[in-house]
């Protein structure tokens, strides 16, 4: 049997942070509401485009994996907020690499756009089309927001993480995934003006407005990353006990506690970065894993579970086998160019640029 063990990994958050007390200076909102409904301290704010976030997590990915970037058979890129439509993003992440040999996919299943692409990526891998990967789960959320309302401006950030997955004949990587879509709720997450069903309407494309129901999204999350959870448990015949690390998709922490009530697991056996980032979209799970493995929280031959939930309304769950390295092969120089500004002043730089 053939499998697609996850062999390099990377992150890429960019440096300028936007925290609670500076949402509070151009929104009615505090600290103590958003840590205490949300978990949420602080987020990044992108000075680069996206693809130039995942081009960074992408050469940390190879590096760590020891691999060139001439060794890539293929590059699947997770968003909802490409650059681009033509060219697509995937092609110029290939550019930015330099590898030249890879076929370039873009995917969008929203926030869970990264997970999605792990597994086409493991399916493409296992079924021959390819040896090799790079998947990447990354977006710039900032550049579509509405500044104006406070409902969803304190969730979101930006950032970028992207693994590189190779050819392997013992269980390791994808060994059980659930993928599935509430269609018929899709309309309570909905943003106008981010994509062509807006163009030549009298609106503006990225004139966005958010129609966000948070405590109907809030229900079908938990209710769909616990469905995904079970079913993909029951493939494996395995019990919530035998799992080393939950590494959920962070979009509230009260829907992460909610699951883990749901699984019976204690708080060491979740993994949890909200704080740090807000909801990265289609970066946030595997941004979390990343950082899962760079603190250590991540043994040899670990069984870890990643629950996601987004747009669509999209679910999903990922049982990983993780394999004997845990550590990085090698390390990179490629970074992002330097930011000169804060987090508060780019923000407001995108709310001049939409007046
Ligand atoms: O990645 C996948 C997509 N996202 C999610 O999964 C998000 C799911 N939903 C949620 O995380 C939560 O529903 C929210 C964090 C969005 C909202 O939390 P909530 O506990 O459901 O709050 P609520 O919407 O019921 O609002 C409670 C109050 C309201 O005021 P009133 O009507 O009670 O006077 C809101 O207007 O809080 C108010 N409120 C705020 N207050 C201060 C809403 N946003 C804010 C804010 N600051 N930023």
């Amino acid at each position: 049997m053939i499998y697609a063990d996850i062999t390099g990994w990377g992150k890429c958050a960019p440096p300028a942070i936007l925290t609670n007390a500076d949402l509070s200076t151009f929104l009615d909102t505090d600290d103590a509401w958003i840590v205490s409904r949300t978990g949420m301290k602080e987020r990044r704010i992108s000075h680069v485009p996206v693809s130039d976030l995942a081009h960074v997590a992408c050469a940390r990915a190879l590096a760590a994996a020891g691999k060139s970037a001439g060794d890539v058979d293929l590059i699947i890129f997770g968003s909802c907020t490409f650059d681009q439509m033509v060219p697509n993003a995937s092609s110029r992440v290939q550019q930015l690499l330099a590898a030249d040999n890879a076929a370039c996919i873009d995917l969008n299943t929203a926030c869970t756009s990264g997970m999605y692409a792990l597994s086409v990526a493991t399916a493409m891998i296992k079924a021959g089309s390819v040896k090799n990967a790079l998947v990447i789960g990354a977006e710039v959320t900032s550049v579509l927001m509405d500044w104006s309302d406070r409902d969803v401006a304190v969730l979101f950030g930006d950032g970028a993480a992207a693994f590189f997955l190779e050819v392997k004949e013992e269980k390791s990587g994808v060994v059980a995934e659930s993928l599935g879509c509430f269609g018929k709720n899709r309309d309570i997450l909905d943003v106008t003006g981010w994509g062509l069903k807006y163009a030549n309407k009298g609106l503006v494309l990225g004139e966005t407005k958010w129609n966000f129901n948070g405590q109907e999204i809030f229900k079908r999350a938990v209710v769909g990353m616990s469905r995904a959870c079970d079913i993909v448990l029951e493939k494996e015949g395995l019990t919530y006990e035998e799992i080393d690390l939950v590494i959920p998709h962070q979009a509230n922490l009260r829907i992460i506690d909610a699951l883990a009530k749901r699984m019976g697991a204690s708080e060491e056996k979740v993994y949890i970065n909200i704080h740090r980032y807000g909801n990265i979209s289609a970066a946030t799970t595997p941004m979390a894993l990343v950082e899962a493995l760079e603190e250590g929280r991540v043994a040899p031959e670990s069984k870890l579970l990643l629950p996601a939930f987004g747009g669509g309304l999209t679910w999903s769950a990922h049982l990983l086998h993780w394999g004997d390295r845990i550590k990085p092969i090698g390390t990179t120089d490629v970074d992002l160019p330097p930011c000169d500004k804060t987090g508060l002043q780019l923000v407001q730089e995108i709310i001049a640029a939409k007046k």
